[in-house]
């Protein structure tokens, strides 16, 4: 008999739980290296953004674009031949977009000894079939911690539109086109 607790039906424990977490481990390999043997900065973004792009899409069982990228923190290196597991979770949901935020851990294989590397915040869009954004299903809290996380979340939204305003304001002080107003130029 087939129950929501059997892991060969590779259904959720609980089929009312969301699918609002995603873990991926792999190992840092040379190519993703820079000349000192430690993980180009380029090269772990990439990897981020994949990790994040999967568990938004998962979340919201739809394709979803990546619309901004803040916090980030490099806090140590990673080295050649570490693991490297990439933790994701969604924080906030607003109305289509999600605060995904992300944390590495890097793990020396020989001594086994863990390091929180890495952190940062992905904004996702939720994309309907017609190419625009769409309502990303509403976020159920059910524990404390994931409240804490959707609290500290919806306060650094108001800070992204603070710093959006603010920028904006910069722009329109100093005389310069804004990025999303004028296509030919640096982005200052
Ligand atoms: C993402 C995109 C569709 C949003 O378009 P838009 O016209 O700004 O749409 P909206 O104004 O309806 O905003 C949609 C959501 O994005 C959020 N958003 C828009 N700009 C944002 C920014 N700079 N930072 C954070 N969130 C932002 C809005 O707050 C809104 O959230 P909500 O629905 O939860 O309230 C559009 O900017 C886009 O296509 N960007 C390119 C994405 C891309 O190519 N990514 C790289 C490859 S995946």
């Amino acid at each position: 008999m087939s129950t929501a607790h059997d892991p060969s039906t590779l259904e959720p424990l609980n089929p009312s739980t969301q699918e609002k977490t995603l873990h991926m481990t792999m190992l840092a390999t040379p190519d993703m290296a820079n000349f000192s043997g430690r993980v180009h900065g380029g090269s772990l973004l990439k990897l981020l953004d994949q990790v994040a792009y999967a568990c938004a899409a998962r979340y919201c069982k739809s394709y979803c674009v990546t619309v901004s990228l803040d916090h980030v923190f490099f806090k140590e290196p990673i080295h050649v031949g570490e693991l490297m597991t990439v933790l994701a979770h969604v924080n906030y949901v607003g109305s289509s977009s999600l605060e995904i935020g992300v944390k590495v851990v890097a793990e020396n294989l020989k001594t086994q000894e863990k390091r929180h590397t890495n952190s940062c915040y992905f904004t996702m869009v939720c994309m309907g079939e017609d190419g625009k954004p769409r309502a990303a299903p509403p976020l159920i809290l059910e524990n404390e911690a994931e409240r804490r996380l959707f609290k500290a979340a919806e306060m650094r939204r108001e800070l992204r539109k603070e710093v959006i305003a603010r920028n904006r304001a910069l722009h329109e002080a100093s005389g310069e086109a804004l990025p999303d107003s004028h296509v030919e130029g640096p982005a200052h």
